[in-house]
This record gives C-alpha cells, structure tokens and sequence, in this order.
C-alpha cells in the first residue's frame, strides 16, 4: 500500500510549535467552565487538546439524530484562543441504545461470559452493525469538521487492544473461519499448519472451527496464536475502515490512534503492522509504580514508539501530571518529576508532551486521576509544574523534525512473544518482556540509546543488535540475523531463541533451528531451574557470574566459551558463547542474566562492536541526541538527587534557561537540560 505518512509539518498542531496539552472532556463541565479553561490553557502554553474521545452519547443521543452544537462551541472557542484540536472519533464507547438494538454486539470472554455495558470498550470488533455505527457517525465528524481551522489530527477510537485484547462470540467465530480461508485457502493446510493430527484435533471442514475458547486443558497453540493475529488483524480493519472516511471526507488532517507500546501495559496488538497505517504514531504511557526504575521503563517505551514510527518524529498524546488512580497503589509523581517524564519523550522523539487529562473530574471512574487543572486547583504544585513545562516545550520549537540518533538496535516481535507466552512451556519463569526489560536496562546503564527492529529488518545501520527473546523465529528471520552477521555486525541472542516458526511448529533438528548456523551451536537439552535455585558462571580471568531460571546444555559447532557453567546441571558446559561468523560475531547467552550481570557480555560485545564505553557520564543521567537540519542538540536528564557533569563535545546554548554552555553541563539534581550544540 502506498505510504500514507504525511511530512512531518503536517503531522503537529502548527509548523512553529511543539504539541502541548491533553485530554479536554468539557462535556463534564458546565459552559461556564470552558471560559476559565481556554483562560488557563492560554496561561500553560498549551497548544492542542484532545476532545470527543467518549462523546458518542452526546453526540448521537439517539440513533440518527446528532447534537453538534455543544462541540461546535468548543471547537470554535478553541480556535478563537490559538488552540489547535486532536478530534476523536467517539468509537471506543457505543451509546446504550446501540447496544439495546444489538446486544450481541458485546464482547464475549474465552470462558463464554458476556461483558455488560456501564463502562468503555465493550467492543465486538467483528459485529457489522457495530462497523456501520462507527463509519455512521466518523462520517458525521468528518463532513461537519474536516474544514474547522482548529483541525490539527484525527484521534480514530481509543487504545485498540485495552481493556479487551479479543472476543470469542458466534459472530467472531463466523469472522475467524473467513480470516483463515483467506490466509491458508484449504482446511488441509489449517490441519497441517496447526498440527492437528495431534490429540486427535483434525478438521474436515472450515464449519468445524471455533476460537479457542475455554478448554478443559491446554488449547491447540497453533490456534491461539492464529487468534490472536486475527483479533489484531480485524481491530486494525476497523481502524482502516475509519481512517480510510478520514481521508476521504477530511483529507486535510493527520490520522492517528492513540497505541500503547509499553509492553507492561498492551500485550495485543502487533505495533509493527499498525505503525505503517497511521499518519502520525501517537503513544500513551503511564508509569507503573512497582518499585522497579521507571524512567527505564519509560525510556524504553518511547523507544520502541520511534521505532514503530521508523524513526519519525512522533507524539506522546498522553502522559499522567502525577499519580494515576488504577493501580493498587498510586503514588504522585515527586516535585520536577513529570517533566524529567515529559522530556525524556521528547528526548526520544515526541514532538511534544500531552496529558490525560486537562481538567480533572468530579465523576465517574477517573476522579481520583491527576490531572494539569487537580482538585486542588491553581494554587498547587502540580499547576505551576504544569506552567512551568509548557514554558520548557515552548523553549523547544525549534526541536520540530529533528531525529533521535540511535546507537544500538534490539530486535523485538510482538508475535513471538504471543507464542511464548502460550501454556506448557518448559519453564513459565522465563518470561519475554522480563528479557527485554533486562537487556534494555542493560544498554539504558551503558548510556545507548535503542532503536527497536523487527525480526525481518534491515540490520545494517546497527554496530550491535540485541536478541532478548525471539522464541518464534521465521526461517527468514534466521537469514537476516545471519547475514547481518557476517556482514560485520555484532549480535547477542538469549536463551530460548529461534526455536519455532509461525505456526508455532519447532524448527527441524537440534535446537535453536533458525539461529544454529549464526550462533555455531547447538542445544541438545535445556534445564530450567527451580525458584530459588541459581548457577555459577566463570569467565575471563577467573570472573565469577549469577544466573538463574534457566540453563541449557550447548554444544559448540564453531562458536568458542566465553564463560562456563560452574556448577548446576550443564557444569563444565558452555553459558555464554561467542561465534566469528564472515565479518562479524554472534554471542549467544544460556542462561538467565539479570540487567547488572549482563554488563560483562553486553561490555564485550560493546567491544566487538567497536563502541567506546561511556563511562565519563553517571548512572541514572540519561543523554540523548536528537538531530536533524535545524541543528543538533543533546538532551540530559538526571534522574538522581546529586547534580550532575556532562561531558560536551562541543560548546552550545542551553534553551531551556538560554545559557551558553561548554566543556562541561552542569545539570542539577533532578533537572533537565537541552543544549543546541554549535556548528562544527
Ligand atoms: C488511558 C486512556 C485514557 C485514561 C487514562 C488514565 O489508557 O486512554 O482515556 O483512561 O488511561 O490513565
């Protein structure tokens, strides 16, 4: 399909600025209200608000009919102050009286229990009339505002995949067997693809074939992952469907979805097919406050955000000021917090910081919230935080367009993951998300900024390319990594890599069937350990490692030990290996290694790679590049409670505090700085 993305001037509120702003529901408030709001939007420096996203009730009160002139009024006292407008379509919550004339437009569970309406996204994503409400009133909105000078973006629905990630009703069951006709043609090739000979499970028709719904024990896999793809596949129809009336009706603005990239928080939606339909990637993130360090955490979300923008500028739409209210425990954000936040996006491509949400409410589920305008009103911390950061983004106009500059790549598949994440795995301590915080932690403390890749990517801009967790590899995924390999580049694979195709089927031979040619190895057995237990490593001069939750017994064909199971099941095996391949190396890691045991390998790869180590910056200081034909400027943000020295490579001026800047950049315990470095 052609590529729809827009140039960058087309995908935030104005050439000139930054996006600044949030969620808007002035619906919630009475009009007296929207006066005060626009006054104190105008004092924070916001410059686009999202609105209508949960609107359709009042917008459509019956069906048919529409009241309009409530949002005309908005969107026109919007434009009338300088705020531009992200407009939803209100599609992720169907008025009562949809669901009165189509009950069975409500999702149903695995387990066959059927959602009730009185929250938000009760969605069959596979019920036409469902499809035909939701092109009934996009088409509405676009004819109405697709000429508003408030117009900056459309904002289709609201966070495919969450809360409901699938539904296993009649009408989806009808919806699967046509999805599977059309990617395997013949129930032959299902019963082949799926495995059924086993347990007894073959088809002799299409009509025979359910979703996996509940099962006395564990389900065919092969089914559950091709599920999974298809309530993926037919969420991301109906996006299509929406954004395609966008177009059409309203050429003139942007069309987004708001995703959620921090794999803590969606685990359905494959983001890398999605990435190529939108015209703008938007995000969400919320910090999940569980003692681990969340602005690792964050850090990584906005990365792999950029990534699934191939590196384009992209817009973090919403953010929490402070605590959220949906978590056991909900802590508020600590003074200078949300900004290090706020900017760490930036840093890392958005093209502005937006919240959820503006104003916040006196009801419903989201009242306790933080919000920019908090119960506690202007006279808050929160509020002048809030003020004080729209000065920050305004300070960064010039920033708009500019890249962030990657140093590493990790290879990630949502997938693979699905498929890993399925039952009866050798052990359910090894876990892929677990993985990938740990190697993103890994490069995070070594100061690399990561670009995420698809398994099937082009590779070769990377010096290091890391492989957390790829335990569904195609056989094309296997040649890539091989190639860029011998290509002169530097690769480190975790344990439980490469092991099955698509269709969940363990590659032919010994383990790990797609990666055994890049590695030089092979893996006769593997040998989980039980909680509490832990293996010794030894390594290079004597160094002594931990890891835990899983070993493996390797044996190498062409790959050298780099360290050594000391004990354990496969001691005096191999653990960690390193394997010269054409121009490059491929290091391979057995067992479990947490983010600071990883520092040894992550170091010797480092040096295979030919990158320098970065140890003149200090932990928890992070420094992120953006660049692009406006200049280059160099972000840094400390998330510890000492000031901190940063090494610049050239003088600059800080435009935060408009200071010039040289040699060193002392940025204070907390802060944030952004220098744009002079011309070479
Ligand atoms: C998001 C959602 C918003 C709001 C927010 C609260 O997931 O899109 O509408 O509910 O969470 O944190």
């Amino acid at each position: 399909m052609p590529d729809r993305r827009l140039t960058p001037d087309h995908t935030v509120p104005s050439p000139h600025r930054l996006a600044f702003g949030g969620d808007y529901n002035p619906e919630q408030w009475p009009e007296s209200v929207w006066q005060e709001d626009v006054r104190l939007m105008r004092e924070a420096g916001v410059t686009l608000v999202s609105v209508g996203i949960f609107s359709w009730a009042l917008l459509e009160p019956s069906p048919g009919s529409y009241d309009f002139g409530w949002l005309d009024r908005v969107l026109d006292l919007l434009h009338e102050n300088g705020i531009r407008v992200d407009l939803g379509t209100p599609t992720a919550a169907p008025p009562a009286w949809f669901y009165r004339a189509h009950p069975d437009a409500l999702p149903v569970t695995r387990e066959g229990v059927r959602y009730a309406f009185g929250s938000r996204a009760a969605i069959c994503h596979s019920h036409p009339a469902y499809r035909a409400a939701a092109a009934r009133i996009t088409e509405q909105l676009a004819r109405r505002y697709g000429g508003h000078p408030a117009l900056a973006l459309w904002h289709v629905h609201n966070e495919y995949g969450v809360p409901v990630s699938a539904c296993y009703c009649d009408g989806c069951a009808a919806h699967f067997r046509r999805w599977l006709q059309t990617r395997y043609t013949s129930v032959e090739a299902v019963n082949e693809a799926w495995g059924t000979a086993f347990w007894s499970q073959r088809y002799a028709s299409f009509d025979e074939i359910d979703p996996p719904r509940l099962t006395p024990t564990v389900g065919n896999p092969a089914q559950q992952l091709d599920y999974r793809r298809f309530a993926d596949a037919t969420m991301r129809e109906n996006f299509v469907h929406e954004r395609d009336i966008l177009h059409a009706l309203a050429p003139g603005a942007p069309v987004t979805t708001n995703f959620m990239t921090a794999l803590s928080q969606c685990d359905s939606v494959d983001y890398w097919a999605w990435g190529r339909e939108v015209d703008l990637v938007t995000n969400d993130h919320y910090l999940i406050t569980d003692g681990r360090r969340t602005h690792v955490n964050l850090a990584m979300a906005a990365d792999l955000t950029r990534s699934v923008a191939g590196g384009a500028p992209w817009l973090l739409l919403e953010h929490s000021p402070s605590g959220v209210n949906w978590q056991p425990r909900n802590p508020a954000k600590r003074p200078g917090e949300m900004a290090r936040n706020s900017l760490a996006h930036v840093a890392r491509g958005s093209e502005g910081a937006m919240f959820f949400q503006w104003r916040q409410s006196r009801r419903g589920a989201e009242k306790f919230h933080s919000s920019m305008v908090p119960h506690a009103g202007t006279d808050s911390r929160v509020w002048r935080e809030v003020v004080a950061l729209g000065a920050d983004v305004g300070a960064l106009a010039e920033i708009r367009g500019t890249r962030t500059v990657p140093d590493v790549a990790m290879v990630w598949d949502w997938q693979s993951w699905w498929a890993q994440s399925l039952e009866w795995r050798p052990s359910q301590d090894l876990d892929a998300r677990e993985r990938a915080d740990a190697f993103y932690a890994s490069l995070y403390d070594r100061h690399l900024t990561v670009d995420f890749a698809h398994p099937e990517a082009d590779l070769s801009a990377y010096p290091l390319v890391v492989v957390p967790a790829l335990y569904l590899a195609t056989e094309a995924a296997g040649r890539n990594l091989r190639a860029y390999v011998e290509n002169g580049g530097t690769l480190v694979v975790s344990c439980f890599s490469g092991i099955v195709d698509e269709h969940d089927a363990v590659h032919p031979g010994p383990y790990p069937g797609a990666l055994r040619d890049v590695l030089g190895l092979t893996v006769e057995e593997w040998s989980p350990l039980l909680p509490g237990e832990t293996v010794r490593l030894s390594g290079p001069g004597g160094a002594e490692l931990g890891g835990d939750v899983w070993t493996e017994f390797v044996v190498p064909r062409g790959a050298e030990t780099v360290w050594t199971y000391a004990d354990g099941p496969a001691a005096g095996g191999p653990a960690v290996t390193r394997h010269r391949l054409g121009r490059g190396t491929a290091w391979y890691v057995s067992t479990r290694l947490d983010a600071e045991a990883l520092a040894p390998v992550i170091d010797a790869a480092c040096a295979d790679a030919a990158i320098e180590p970065r140890s003149d910056l200090p932990t928890d200081v992070e420094v992120v590049r953006r660049s692009g034909e406006n200049g280059a400027y160099l972000f840094a943000l400390n998330h510890t409670d000492r000031d901190a020295k940063v090494p610049l490579e050239r003088s600059g001026t800080e435009l935060l505090g408009g200071e010039r800047a040289a040699g060193h950049l002392t940025v204070p315990a907390g802060a944030v700085r952004v220098v744009r470095l002079d011309a070479e």
